[in-house]
C-alpha cells in the first residue's frame, strides 16, 4: 500500500464536493447555540494525559483502549483529546471563567481522537460539536441544554431520533447500587470479558456500559441505577421530566443509559437513530457532570451539556434525504482575448467580489474558446467576454448563460452599477 497518497485508517479528508455540508450543518449549530447565551471555545488539539485519565476516568473504554497517547521530545505524556468536555474543564479552571459570573456557557467544534474499530458512522479522528453549562445545578439547566439539542436536530430537518434520558444518581445513590451491582455481576463472572471482570472490583458501573455482546446480555438483567435514588436525585429527575414535557420534547427513560465516561451524575441522555438503515447510531448524548471540575483542581461546581459527532449528523441527513443548499454558483466568469484583456479583467473581478459576487477570470491561459466551456462547466450564471475590441470602445458584452439573453455593459465608470443590477436580478 503507498502511505503516502493513503489517509491513516479512521480518517477521513472533507472533500470540496461535501464540505459545503459540513459549513452548513456548523453554522446551524453555532448559531442556534448563540440564541441560548453560549460563546464559542477553542481549546489546543492535545492536553497532559493525566487530565483525561483524570477527568474521563481510568476505568473507561476510552482511557483503557481508546486514547492516542504519546511522549513529546521533552519526554512529557500527552494525549490527543478522544472528547471536548475535559479540555472545556481545563480551560474554565486555567483562565479563571468562573469568577466572571454564573452561568458560564460554553460551544465548540473540535476535533476527537478515539482508537476505534472503524466502521461507518464510527471513525478514529472525528468533530464534536459540544455545549457546557457551568455553575447551575437547576433542573431547568439540565433541560434547556436537552431544548438546544433537540431544536439543532429540527432546524437540520433530522426526524426518527429518539431522546432516551436517565438519571445516574449521585455518589449517595451509587454506593447502594454499586454493592447491588457487585452482587449481581459476581453471579456472572465466568461470563465477563477480562476488562469487566476487573471492573468488578473497582468500578461495577462500567461494565453496565461495556460493548461486549456477551457482557450486554448480561447486562439486560442488571439492576438499574434509577431504583436506587436519593429523594434529592429523585426530585431532581422529576424536575427535568416536567420542564421536558412542559417543553413539548418527547422522551423515553432508557434504565439503561449510564454513558462512557466517568464524569456524569444526575441527569444522562442520548438521541438515537430509530430509522431502519442506523438502527443503533447514537448522534448525540450528554449529562450533568457536578463532580467533574472538582475533581479537576477546581471549586465544587455543577455543569451540564452535550456532544454531537458532525459526521453522524451528516451521514443520518444523507440517509434520511435532507437536501443542504448548494454552494453559491459562480455569478459571472470574465473570459478574456489577450493579456492585456487579462489584467484588466483581474480588476475588474476585484470590483465585483468587493460587492460580495463570486466572480472568476481565466488564470491558467486557456484559449478563449477553451474559457468559454470552461464558464459553462462550472455552471456560471453569466459570461463577459473582453477583448481589444471591448477596450477599444469601452463596452463588452454580457451573456446570461440560461437564457442567452445579451447586455451592452460600459466598461467605464458605471461598470459596477450596471453589472451588479444585472447580477442582482
Ligand atoms: P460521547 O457520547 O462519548 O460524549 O460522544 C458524543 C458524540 O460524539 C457521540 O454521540 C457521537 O455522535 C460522537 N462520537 C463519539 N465517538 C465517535 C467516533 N468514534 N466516531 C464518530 N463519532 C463519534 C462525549 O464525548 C461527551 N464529551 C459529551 C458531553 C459534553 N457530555 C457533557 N458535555
Amino acid at each position: 500500500m503507498n502511505l503516502l497518497t493513503k489517509a491513516a485508517r479512521g480518517t477521513q479528508d472533507v472533500l470540496p464536493a461535501d464540505s459545503y455540508k459540513w459549513q452548513f450543518v456548523q453554522d446551524i449549530m453555532l448559531k442556534e447555540a448563540e440564541l441560548y447565551g453560549f460563546k464559542e471555545i477553542r481549546t489546543p488539539a492535545f492536553e497532559h494525559t493525566e487530565l483525561f485519565d483524570r477527568g474521563v476516568g481510568d476505568d473507561t473504554d476510552i482511557v483503557q483502549k481508546e486514547m492516542y497517547t504519546f511522549n513529546d521530545k521533552a519526554g512529557r505524556s500527552l494525549t490527543l483529546k478522544p472528547e471536548g468536555t475535559v479540555a472545556a474543564v481545563r480551560a474554565v479552571l486555567e483562565h479563571g471563567l468562573l469568577n466572571d459570573g454564573i452561568p458560564l456557557k460554553l460551544t465548540y467544534i473540535t476535533p476527537c481522537y478515539r482508537y476505534e474499530k472503524p466502521q461507518s458512522g464510527r471513525y478514529r479522528e472525528f468533530f464534536q460539536f459540544g455545549v457546557e453549562t457551568f455553575g447551575a445545578a437547576s433542573p431547568a439547566a439540565d433541560a434547556e441544554i436537552i431544548c438546544l439539542a433537540t431544536t439543532l436536530f429540527e432546524r437540520l430537518g433530522i426526524s426518527n431520533l429518539s431522546l432516551e434520558i436517565n438519571s445516574i444518581g449521585c455518589p449517595e445513590c451509587r454506593q447502594a447500587y454499586r454493592g447491588a451491582l457487585k452482587k449481581f455481576f459476581e453471579k456472572h463472572r465466568e461470563k465477563l470479558c477480562s476488562t469487566c471482570t476487573d471492573r468488578l472490583e473497582k468500578n461495577p458501573m462500567r461494565i453496565v456500559d461495556c460493548k461486549n455482546l456477551e457482557c450486554q446480555k448480561i447486562v439486560e438483567d442488571a439492576p438499574n441505577i434509577i431504583d436506587f435514588l436519593c429523594e434529592d436525585c429523585e426530585q431532581h429527575f422529576k424536575d427535568v421530566k416536567n420542564y421536558l414535557s412542559e417543553s413539548k420534547i418527547d422522551y423515553k427513560i432508557n434504565p439503561k443509559i449510564v454513558r462512557g465516561l466517568d464524569y456524569y451524575t444526575r441527569t444522562v441522555f442520548e438521541f438515537v437513530s430509530s430509522s431502519d438503515s442506523n438502527r443503533s447510531l447514537v448522534c448525540g448524548g450528554g449529562g450533568r457532570y457536578d463532580g467533574l471540575i472538582e475533581e479537576i483542581g477546581g471549586p465544587a461546581t455543577p455543569a451540564v451539556g452535550f456532544g454531537i459527532g458532525i459526521e453522524r449528523l451528516i451521514l443520518l441527513m444523507q440517509s434520511q434525504g435532507i437536501e443542504i443548499p448548494k454552494p453559491k454558483r459562480c455569478d459571472i466568469f470574465i473570459a478574456t482575448a489577450d493579456k492585456t484583456a487579462q489584467t484588466k479583467a483581474l480588476h475588474l473581478a476585484k470590483t465585483l467580489r468587493e460587492s460580495s459576487f463570486y466572480a472568476e477570470i481565466d488564470i491558467v491561459e486557456r484559449s478563449l474558446k477553451t474559457q468559454l466551456k470552461y464558464a459553462d462547466k462550472i455552471n456560471a450564471k453569466f459570461l463577459l467576454v473582453l477583448g481589444e475590441k471591448e477596450f477599444s470602445e469601452k463596452k463588452a458584452e454580457m451573456k446570461n448563460m440560461a437564457s442567452g439573453e445579451k447586455f451592452i455593459i460600459n466598461l467605464d465608470n458605471d461598470f459596477l452599477t450596471k453589472t451588479k443590477n444585472i447580477l442582482s436580478d
